[in-house]
């Protein structure tokens, strides 16, 4: 049993958050259920709202979840059979999901080794005539090389789905996340910067009929948010419930000082780490990261991220098979070694605890842990 067993540094720690916030969220809690308006009430409309002005956008759409974001986002750009959508193999799974559920084809295409973002040269050399959209994922809060992608697509006219579940907030070159292609999606899993507690997502799009083709295939293929019966394409249950968009609402004035709070714990680890020989992220010229995770590259990663456990900090892995090897993508035809960077830089990642609430005694004891490791190397 190790001596820190007792007080372990968990991943996130939500509860803590709650316990900061709960004036402010169990009163929208109970107004919702006082109003009983539980599908599409006024919660969600103001929650839309506001984050499409946040974003300075036309539309905001919420949805049940990131995945459906994407999935729905993909749809709505009449992407299917035949077609082929460019991605990254480093990314959660719903990513290539939205692209297979379509029908089209995911094409993983290879990373910077150092911001862990999309390599605008790789996806330029994986375009075909079949390459319908590209979805440029701000993995880990970093935002992805969007100032090189946007014109490689747009030159081809090929469309950009933004996939910024983990960087709300973040800017490429002064441009916030979330504005820079066709369509864009948030997720509000719980553990996200900005976080439901349950399901939720949201599409950002400043073109009206994209946005009235998402809300229908959103809301049954019905038109616009009514309950009409009336069904013009064959369409998802996928709303975000008026209780989440409510607990959202009540939390997104916080998110510039957890933003905040995120990137000084990012600064102070990146301030202990540095005599360590462990490669700290890197920030692309330009990038604001928002720090979703803090994604550090070591040798010997399975043994530190054990020893890491063992010893009270919950380290994770994100994510711990690149999806061009996953089963479920076997019949792509990728096999280990088509995406050495990528495969190579995916054997050495490790998410250290961060979340706005982690103190600096809890970051302290995280490097000191690691140190401990290193020191007692092979
Ligand atoms: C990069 C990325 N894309 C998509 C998703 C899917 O979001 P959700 O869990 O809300 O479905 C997530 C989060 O889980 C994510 O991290």
């Amino acid at each position: 049993m190790s001596k820190h067993s007792n007080d372990r540094i968990p991943f996130v720690d939500l509860a803590k958050q709650f316990s900061l916030i709960e004036n402010d969220v169990m009163p929208a809690i109970r107004s919702v259920a006082e109003e009983a308006a539980f599908i599409r009430g006024p919660a969600l409309t103001d929650f839309e709202e506001r984050f499409a002005d946040l974003h300075n956008i036309k539309h905001a759409i919420g949805v049940a979840s990131g995945t459906d974001a994407l999935s729905i986002s993909v749809r709505t750009l009449e992407i299917g059979p035949g077609d082929e959508v460019v991605t990254v193999p480093n990314t959660w799974i719903s990513t290539a999901f939205a692209i297979s559920h379509a029908g089209a084809t995911p094409v993983f295409v290879e990373i910077n080794p150092d911001t862990h973002q999309m390599d605008p040269a790789a996806l330029e050399k994986a375009l075909t005539p079949r390459t319908k959209a590209v979805i440029p994922v701000h993995l880990f809060g970093h935002p992805a090389p969007m100032s090189d992608i946007g014109p490689i697509c747009q030159r081809r006219g090929i469309k950009i789905v933004e996939d910024v579940a983990q960087a709300p907030l973040a800017r490429e070159q002064g441009r916030l996340a979330g504005t820079l292609g066709d369509m864009a999606c948030f997720s509000f899993y719980p553990s996200k910067n900005l976080g439901a507690y349950g399901d939720g997502g949201l599409i950002l799009t400043d073109n009206d009929d994209l946005a009235a083709t998402a809300l229908r295939f959103s809301n049954y293929g019905q038109n616009g948010t009514i309950m009409s019966g009336v069904h013009d394409t064959v369409g998802y249950n996928s709303r975000l419930d008026s209780l989440q968009a409510a607990i959202l609402l009540r939390k997104l004035p916080y998110l510039r000082e957890w933003t905040e709070a995120r990137r000084r714990a990012a600064a102070r680890y990146d301030e202990l780490l540095e005599p360590l020989p462990v490669k700290c992220p890197a920030a692309a010229p330009g990038a604001e990261p928002v720090y979703h995770l803090y994604v550090v590259q070591i040798d010997n990663r399975d043994a530190c991220h054990a020893y890491l456990r063992e010893n009270g900090v919950m380290a994770q892995l994100h994510y711990p098979i690149p999806l061009h090897l996953q089963k479920c993508y076997r019949n792509l035809g990728y096999k280990e070694g088509d995406l050495p960077i990528s495969e190579g830089v995916n054997r050495r990642i490790l998410s250290l605890p961060i979340y706005p609430e982690i103190t600096d005694e809890q970051i302290k004891r995280v490097v000191d842990v690691l140190a401990r490791f290193i020191e007692s190397g092979p």
